[in-house]
């Protein structure tokens, strides 16, 4: 069987790691499509190097623009190699532009498409994420959800042929991948930071970088925290950062660093005390890590670290997240709400 896997941005990597192990464990031909929408080698490449993903057969090289354009030039592109390679399967992963493009470029040749991490749903329509996801899903003839909650959401929108409960493949990367972390990872001695002394941040959604007083709000609630702030800052959100020419003094608490790669990552999570993000992903992670996360948006698609009690959603309200900081208890119960770690062999599976 042969398989075209689409992947463009960070968390892609991350996700479709594991699944492109168990595919070609279990003997069949991947072609790994590289849309290029990420670039920057700590962005990129150093996932490939890290996670030891095979080279991508083709980048597309798109690069950044507005969401038209971007999405367009790869639906061009992408098309062409589908023509060309005539897979039995295209295999898209979460909700960026890369993902909607990969769906559609297959959906009008008349090839089936497999939708890893369906039926996740924010419900919130600014979103770009939000159509993607929705749109893909309808694109879909396999969907595999992570959670429970996701296979009800594509049942109310009457999506239930084909729909697979898994489990999430960032639980299986990060099963994979926490132990290398720990032995290779020097980034604790290289900042100097203590486990369980620092709190770890990111920014990233348009909610957040768009909106400046959000943006202010965050990174002076930061300020205010009065504990060592780690913040691995995307090039989105360094950008902002400099545009708007927001004052953030050397000799504070926060501490701004390039984005860093997978293990630095897993090492930065597992030792943090707590966690502030936008990102679902790291919502995810800091769940499968029982460290407790602040999210910095409205609403989350990753509704059961919210029931639970793990993550508590604060958006950019500067009040909140000092406060949810300083008084968020850890829950007594951690439930394995993300499968098993075998969600990528389930996969696999199913495609075959
Ligand atoms: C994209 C996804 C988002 C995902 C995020 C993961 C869409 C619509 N959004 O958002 O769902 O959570 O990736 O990180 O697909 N840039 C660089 N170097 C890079 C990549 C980006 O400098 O390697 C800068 C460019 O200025 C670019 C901006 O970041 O315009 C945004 O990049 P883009 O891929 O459009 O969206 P993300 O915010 O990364
Ligand atoms: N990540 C990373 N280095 C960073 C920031 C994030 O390796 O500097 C990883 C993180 O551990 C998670 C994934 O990237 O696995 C999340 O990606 P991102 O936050 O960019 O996107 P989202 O999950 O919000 O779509």
């Amino acid at each position: 069987m042969k398989i075209l896997t689409i992947v463009g941005a960070r968390p892609q990597f991350i996700k479709s790691a594991p699944v492109s192990k168990a595919l070609r464990d279990a003997g069949h031909e991947e072609f790994l499509l590289h849309t290029g929408q990420h670039y920057d080698h700590r962005m990129s490449q150093i996932f490939f190097e890290e996670m030891g993903i095979s080279k991508p057969n083709a980048n597309l090289g798109v690069g950044s623009g507005l969401h038209g354009q971007q999405t367009g030039q790869m639906l061009i592109q992408i098309e062409e190699i589908l023509l060309t390679e005539k897979p039995d399967w295209v295999l898209v992963y979460g909700d960026t532009n890369s993902t909607i493009a990969g769906a559609l470029a297959a959906i009008k040749l008349h090839i089936p498409v497999a939708h890893v991490e369906a039926g996740l749903r924010s419900f919130n329509r600014e979103m770009p994420e939000e159509h993607n996801r929705v749109l893909t899903d309808h694109c879909a003839d396999l969907l595999f959800c992570p959670t429970q909650t996701a296979v009800d959401n594509l049942a109310h929108e009457g999506v239930s042929q084909g729909v697979h409960l898994v489990g999430d493949t960032m639980y299986d990367a990060v099963l994979q991948f926490s132990k290398i972390a720990q032995q290779q990872s020097t980034i604790l001695q290289n900042l100097e930071l203590m486990p369980q002394e620092y709190l770890l941040a990111t920014v990233h959604r348009p909610y957040n970088t768009d909106v400046p007083e959000n943006l202010a709000n965050i990174i002076s609630a930061f300020l205010e925290l009065g504990e060592p702030v780690v913040f691995p800052v995307h090039p989105r959100t360094r950008k902002v950062i400099e545009a708007l020419d927001i004052d953030i003094p050397a000799d504070k608490n926060l501490r701004l660093i390039e984005p860093v790669g997978y293990l630095d990552m897993l090492m930065l999570e597992q030792n943090a005390r707590m966690m502030m993000t936008d990102s679902g992903g790291m919502q995810k992670e800091a769940y499968f890590f029982a460290i407790p996360c602040i999210t910095l948006r409205p609403e989350t698609e990753w509704v059961e670290t919210v029931e639970t009690g793990w993550n508590r959603l604060v958006g950019a309200d500067k009040q909140q997240i000092i406060k949810d900081v300083q008084d968020f208890m850890k829950p007594q119960t951690h439930l394995p709400l993300y499968g098993n770690g075998t969600a990528s062999e389930l996969i696999a599976d199913k495609l075959a």
